[in-house]
This record gives C-alpha cells, structure tokens and sequence, in this order.
C-alpha cells in the first residue's frame, strides 16, 4: 500500500521519475540474482570436494581412525590434503565474492546516482518556481522511501530466489523412485515357511559393474534346514544374502519363497521375516541394550527380551561386565563411552539376530573377530536355537561350517558343490582341498 500511494503520487507530479527508480534499480538485482546462480554451480559443481573436505576431516579426528592416523604418521598427510582442497575451495569462492561485490558496488552507486538525479531534477523545477516547497519535499521524501522499498523487495525476492535454487535440489531429491518396491497387492507372507527359497538361475550385477557378482545360480534353501555357505573372498555369498532380504533384485532369473516369486510379497513383511546380521554390522555408539533393541527397536523397552537375546548370543557375559550393564554407552564417541573388542562387540550385535521372530536366520561372517571357543559356542547356541527355523551362516572356520546340515561351496558367484559335509569330503573336490588346508594347519 505504501508503495502504491507513493507510486501514484509520482505519477501524478513527475512520472518519469518511476522509470529512472527502476531503471536504477533493476542492474542491481539482475547482478544479485546472477551471483546467486553462480554461487549455487559454485556450490554444486564442488560437491565432490566439500564432500572429501568432510572426509578428511572426520578421518582425522575420529575414534575409529585414531589407531592408524597414528601408528602409520597420517596427520600430515591429511593435513596437507585438506589444506590443498580447502585452498581450493577458498580462492574459487573468494573470487566469486569479490567480483560479487565489485559488481554489487557498481550498481549500487548507479542506483545512489538515479537518486540524486531526480533529486537535482526536482529541486531544479523548485528553483524555476513550477513545484512548490511542499512538492519538493513530498517528492523527494516519497522517491527516497519508494526507492527503500522496493529495493528491499528485490532484495528479498532475489534471496529467495537464491534458496529456491536449492530447494530445486531437494524436491528432485523427492522425486527418487526406490528401484526395489512391494508390489501394489501383495501376497500373503506364510505364516510358516513350507517349501523354502528356490533360487532359478539367478544373475546379478552391481549397478554400473560390469562382472556378474553371481551368475546361473540355482539351488534350493529349504525350509527348516541350517545351509552354511561357503566360498573364498567375492564368491558372492554377501551378494546372495542381500538378494534374499531383497536389497537387490535379480537382473536374471528368479528366487521363489513357497512357489511365488520374492517380488510378489510385501517388502516390509518380507525384511521383518528375515534377520541378518552381516559382517560389516554397525556399532552404535548407544546402550548396550539399544545396541541389541535395534534388532526389533519396538521392543526397545522390553528389557526382558533384550536380556535373553544377549543370553543367547552370550553378550550376556560382556554385558555383565560393564560398569552400568545394559544401560552402559558402549563405543568411544561419547565420554562415558566404554569401547568393546572386536569379538565383544559381535556378540552384541548376533543377540539383535536373537531380538526379531523371523523364520530366516542369517550371519553372514559376523563372528570373523571371535576366538575359536566363541565361535563354536555361538554356532552351537545358533543351530540349536534356529530349530524348527530357516538358517543360513557364513564362516570361514569349518569346524562351524561343518554343524550345518547341508553346505553350499560358491566359487565366483556360482555353485560349486552342495552336500553334508562327509558328501563333499567324499567329493574330493575344492571343499576337501580347502578343509584339509585348514585342518593341516592345525595339526
Ligand atoms: N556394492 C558393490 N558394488 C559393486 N560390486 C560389489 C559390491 N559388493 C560386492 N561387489 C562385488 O561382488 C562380488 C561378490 O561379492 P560378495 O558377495 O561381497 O563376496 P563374499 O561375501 O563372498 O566375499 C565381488 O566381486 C565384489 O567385488
Ligand atoms: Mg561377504
């Protein structure tokens, strides 16, 4: 409304002051708002060294690297490369803000110029007696606070516009699709698996790799039987698991649950079916018991449930040591953060196996960093609790391997050889070859 009434009063005395107003005004925000774009592909275009920066950062200053940073000397390293990348990134923005303001400046004077021609214009009329003093010093106080005005809006409207071109991010950050989907009418999950999982010469390949991380892969889990897989590094036994909770879906062939292809039953059912813990678990740096309650965090309150998991992964015996038991932080991120070994912390994280009512049970190498004894007892503990359930387990240590009811050699993403243990020793075959190799080395 102020802008108007002044507008109109303008118009009415003088209205070619309305264009020297925009006239000098408009470079400015057209300069404002081609800054703004150019910060943003500043921003955009540097995003995988912002994203290094942060890296490097938080690799010399975390608790997980401090070890290395300072056995193997790394701080100057990173020092130095974080120097050298945030140089970078500082002169590419320094430039930018100087010819920002250099421009800005420019156009700013251009503008304070349009201000004092139209005041010199104005007063020269007054002196030639066609306006009065009351004019003067309406126009004059009206084109000084229109030209406030209106600059403000610009001003606002081009740092909007400025956070718009990031919004724009985000809303395509929105639109992703999710590649793997429940399907629109799912089918009901067995309440008891019946038949097990088929897989049919299944193939798959990470996006954007070019080898088959498993190929042709056909075999039957069945329901109720403990499979152990087996198979040097990269034979595609991770690739298999995840293909089973459905992270990925086969880009060959099919994997069928009771008949029906995975794809036909409900994501969200199908994962709360399944247990996995992996290899590469991750350690919370939260209590012992949410530590274990993230296997089934609706049960996080249950303390009983989270005591019994822990007794069967035998956390219970790590659990009881600490200081404040379940209630102890675990991991050294926060100050009263007490750290665990290794094998600790993957008795902790089997028991969130231990927290869900899934049908499929699966460890894929979690227990790499146990001793042998542990081991042992923890793949004891897990076939005989798994009865009657669907498990499958992962290990490198055949004296576990051999619990199993039936083993499945995988080498380079296909199936070797399937048996019991005595059949693929009878076999002769790489499992006998890497068996022996093992055993020799114990005798
Ligand atoms: N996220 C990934 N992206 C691309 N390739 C991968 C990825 N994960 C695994 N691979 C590749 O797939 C193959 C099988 O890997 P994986 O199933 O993890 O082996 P395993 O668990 O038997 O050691 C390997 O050649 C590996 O390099
Ligand atoms: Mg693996």
């Amino acid at each position: 409304m102020t802008i108007v009434s002044f507008a109109a009063g303008l118009i009415v005395y003088a209205p070619w002051l309305i264009v020297l107003l925009v006239v000098a005004l408009v470079p400015a925000f057209l300069s404002e708002a081609h800054f703004n774009a150019l910060n943003y592909t500043l921003n955009y275009t540097k995003t995988p060294e912002r994203r290094e920066l942060e890296y490097i950062r938080q690799t010399g200053a975390s608790v997980e690297t401090a070890k290395e940073v300072k056995i193997f000397g790394l701080h100057g390293f990173l020092i130095g490369r974080f120097r050298e990348l945030s140089e970078q990134f500082y002169r590419a923005n320094r430039s930018l803000a100087i010819r920002r303001a250099g421009w800005g400046s420019l156009l700013t004077a251009f503008g304070t110029l349009g201000y004092y021609v139209a005041y010199a214009y104005i007063a020269w009329r007054t002196v030639r007696g066609e306006f009065s003093i009351g004019d003067l010093t309406f126009l004059a106080g009206s084109f000084r606070r229109l030209r406030q005005l209106l600059e403000g809006m610009l001003v606002g409207f081009s740092q909007v516009a400025g956070q718009a071109l990031y919004l724009d991010d985000l809303f395509s950050f929105f639109e992703i699709e999710p590649e793997i989907t429940s399907p629109s009418a799912p089918r009901p999950f067995p309440a008891a698996i019946r038949e097990g999982f088929v897989f049919e010469n299944v193939g798959f390949r990470y996006p954007g790799a070019e080898r088959w991380a498993v190929r042709h892969l056909t075999f039957t889990l069945q329901a109720g039987e403990v499979l152990a897989l087996v198979g040097e590094n990269g034979a595609g036994k991770t690739t298999l698991v995840k293909l089973l909770a459905r992270l990925y879906d086969p880009d060959e062939g099919r994997i069928l649950l009771d008949g029906h292809d995975l794809r036909e039953y409900d994501l969200d059912v199908l994962r709360s079916n399944i247990g996995v813990i992996f290899q590469d678990f991750v350690r919370y740096h939260l209590t012992a018991a949410e530590n274990i309650a993230v296997g089934r965090i609706e049960a996080r309150n249950d303390r009983e449930r989270i005591v019994e998991a822990a007794r069967r992964s035998l956390a219970d015996e790590v659990i009881d040591r600490l200081p404040n038991g379940y209630d102890q932080v675990i991991g050294k991120r926060f100050k009263s953060g007490m750290d665990l070994s290794g094998g600790e912390w993957q008795k902790v994280a089997i028991a969130r196996a231990y927290m869900r009512d899934s049908q499929l049970l699966i460890l894929d190498e979690p227990t790499a960093a146990l001793d042998a004894r542990s081991e042992f007892e923890v793949f004891q503990r897990f076939k005989e609790l798994s009865a009657g359930k669907t498990a499958v387990l992962i290990s490198h240590r055949f004296s576990s391997v051999r619990m199993a009811d039936r083993i499945l050699v995988l080498e380079q993403g296909q199936v070797e050889a399937v048996g019991t243990h005595e059949e693929l020793l009878a076999q002769r075959g790489r499992y006998a070859e890497l068996f022996e190799l093992q055993a020799a080395g114990y005798r």
